[in-house]
């Protein structure tokens, strides 16, 4: 890494550094005067920024410390001016001098958005690293009553600690003595917070937020119907291993309900402008199962049955952004149901999910034609399948939240420095590495590939969907293994904030050489989280079921895990994601037969 690279990265890092908060530093408060207006320094500058740049000057801009609504088309609105501003920029002295101004001027949640927008999209910039969303906003994704711990700042209640775990990141980034040489200077930090549900894992809701940010405001977007499909498919992902979760309940110390502080400051809702709301859509939905017909926003009439109309029908039924769940008119106050960072911590959002999705399964049964391709694979025979043992565990694991602390701790002279890190000590869970085992006959060379989902004992579903791959028979009897480390879409730990400011620092030492390939990708789904919580008392009975399709080349490699959509989404077939559970299933007998195979497996919890 160059230092000019080294400057963007540091510059990143301090200037969303409590984001919150007012902005301290004198350097980037003197460039953060004005927003660059000069037409000719954007690639475009498009009805967005001129519909921002009005409102700037008419000082219309939404107030810092209002609460950012991404329902309410106002604030929508000035979110999307503000990534253009971003985005459109021609050099990185114009794109910096609009962040700092943003940073000084702007709402501080719609910045973050829309800066995170930039960064993700932008792929100029896509080689800088950036903190993850429950480290620059920590608020929504922690404990009230720890947040007023880390806000106190009372030394007395905070343990010192050694080292931040997991000790084994990739790439050796800690349990290092180049670990030691950059934080050597940092006074660590810890609070306990114990047990973390997955409704309050900061991965598993941070993983929601990344995907919908992803898919939103593509700026040429190819394919919406396959893209469509995709966020349908992490939606039933997500219901579904949220559904699998709940089937070993009976943990201790799980809290229902706890409040945080945005909850507390903005008051917990009923969500009933969301009940009214789906209900009017699923009436329309219904209607048009009934009727096999539907009216488009433009005001015409299709038969869905006819052509390819029945795509049609989806894009106007089923839009990717679920604004079914929407509530059109803004509401007095936020709700946690309706906010990108709380929406997975409300029990009630599985519930309406899993609406929308069982109509989305109806719709598709009713007017899908068949396949684009084969889905019966020749002379083949999946014999059987095995799972090594499958364990989870509670593993502790230190989420940085130094954002939170008083800004007096980082600044000597106006100058910025970051003497110590706060981070919150979880128990989250965990997995030992597994590998599933396929026995395969074939009577000749063929290409196929083989999706697993796990799903209850009784095997009637929900289906979650561990892994697909693509993968050649040779003729005879056939053994293959897949590793739950290789398994499409899953991404392991990262350096927290505090620790990648501090290798930055130590690479500007020139004593580090600063790795470029360290990024996590955001919108890849935490590994950890694979496998639902086992059972401690006895061990919980699931079952796995495979089924294998032919292979026909057209595979396509994206970069989704990487927030990128622009070229698509990666499908190793023309088969719709979540293939075959997209419909609803009409005979069991689809799911036997010899391109499928059932497994009873168990899932221990160790202690
Ligand atoms: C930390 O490093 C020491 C010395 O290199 C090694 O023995 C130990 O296994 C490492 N621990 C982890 C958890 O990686
Ligand atoms: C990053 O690159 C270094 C050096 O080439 C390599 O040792 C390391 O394994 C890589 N890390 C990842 C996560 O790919
Ligand atoms: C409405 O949109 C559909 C689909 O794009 C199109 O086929 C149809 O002609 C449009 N109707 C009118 C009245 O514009
Ligand atoms: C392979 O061929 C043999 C002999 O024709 C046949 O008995 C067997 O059923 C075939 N196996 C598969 C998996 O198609
Ligand atoms: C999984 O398979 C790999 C390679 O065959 C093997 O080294 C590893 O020990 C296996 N892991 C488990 C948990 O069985
Ligand atoms: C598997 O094959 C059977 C016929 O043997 C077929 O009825 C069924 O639809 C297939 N299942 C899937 C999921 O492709």
């Amino acid at each position: 890494a160059n230092h000019y690279y080294l400057e963007k990265q540091r510059f990143l890092l301090e200037i969303l550094h409590r984001v919150h908060e007012p902005l301290l530093q004198e350097q980037w408060l003197g460039l953060g005067q004005q927003i660059v207006s000069d037409q000719s320094q954007y690639v475009h500058y498009n009805e967005h920024m001129e519909q921002f740049y009005a409102q700037l000057s008419a000082g219309r801009l939404l107030a810092r410390d209002v609460y950012y609504d991404g329902q309410q088309p106002e604030h929508c609105q000035q979110y999307v001016g503000l990534f253009h501003f971003f985005y459109n920029t021609r050099e990185w002295s114009t794109l910096r001098q609009n962040i700092c101004w943003a940073r000084v001027n702007a709402n501080p949640v719609l910045f973050l958005h829309a800066l995170l927008q930039t960064l993700m999209k932008r792929d100029d910039y896509r080689a800088l690293v950036v903190p993850k969303i429950y480290e620059l906003l920590p608020a929504p994704y922690h404990h009230e009553q720890l947040l007023h711990t880390a806000l106190r700042f009372n030394q007395a209640n905070l343990q010192p600690s050694q080292a931040l775990l997991p000790l084994n990141l990739p790439s050796e980034l800690r349990n290092t003595s180049q670990w030691r040489a950059a934080m050597s200077e940092v006074q660590l930090l810890s609070i306990d917070a114990g047990l973390t549900p997955l409704t309050e894992d900061p991965g598993w809701r941070a993983y929601w937020y990344y995907i919908n940010m992803a898919t939103t405001l593509l700026q040429e977007p190819q394919d919406t119907a396959r893209l469509r499909e995709w966020c349908y498919w992490q939606l039933s992902q997500l219901v579904a291993r949220y559904q699998l979760e709940q089937l070993e309940q009976r943990v201790p110390g799980r809290r229902s309900a706890a409040r945080t502080w945005l909850l507390q400051r903005y008051g917990q809702q009923q969500s009933v402008g969301v009940e009214q709301q789906l209900r009017s859509w699923e009436q329309r939905v219904e209607t048009a199962l009934a009727t096999h017909s539907c009216r488009l926003a433009n005001g015409s009439h299709v038969e869905l049955s006819r052509g390819q109309n029945w795509q049609l029908g989806l894009a106007e039924l089923f839009p990717y952004d679920l604004s079914q769940l929407r509530v059109a008119s803004a509401v007095a106050s936020p709700q946690q149901l309706l906010d990108p960072h709380t929406m997975l911590r409300d029990v009630n959002f599985y519930a309406l999910a899993a609406r929308v999705l069982r109509l989305y399964r109806a719709y598709r049964a009713a007017f899908q034609p068949d396949y684009a391709q084969p889905v019966l694979p020749t002379e083949m025979r999946l014999v059987a399948v095995q799972a090594s043992a499958l364990v989870t565990y509670d593993e502790p694991v230190d989420v940085d939240i130094s954002s939170l602390l008083p800004g007096s701790q980082f600044y000597a002279d106006k100058r910025f420095q970051w003497p110590l890190t706060l981070q919150v000590r979880r128990l989250r869970l965990q997995q030992r590495p597994f590998n599933l085992t396929f026995q395969l006959q074939s009577n000749r060379t063929q290409s196929i590939v083989l999706r697993s989902f796990l799903t209850t004992a009784s095997g009637t579903g929900p289906y979650y969907q561990l892994d697909a791959f693509l993968t050649v028979l040779q003729p005879g009897h056939n053994t293959l293994s897949r590793a739950s480390v290789d398994f499409a879409g899953t991404v392991g730990d990262h350096l927290s904030y505090t620790e990648l400011y501090h290798y930055v620092r130590l690479a500007e030492r020139q004593q580090f050489d600063f790795p470029l390939n360290i990024t996590t990708p955001s919108c890849g789904f935490p590994r950890r989280l694979l496998l639902p919580r086992g059972g401690s008392q006895r061990p919980l009975a699931m079952r796995l079921f495979v089924v294998a399709t032919p292979y026909q080349f057209k595979a396509r490699q994206a970069q989704e895990v990487s927030c990128d959509f622009s070229s698509g989404v990666s499908s190793w077939d023309a088969l719709p994601f979540g293939y075959p559970f997209e419909r609803q299933l009409e005979a069991p007998s689809e799911l036997s037969g010899d391109n499928a195979s059932w497994q009873e497996v168990a899932i221990v919890h160790e202690r």
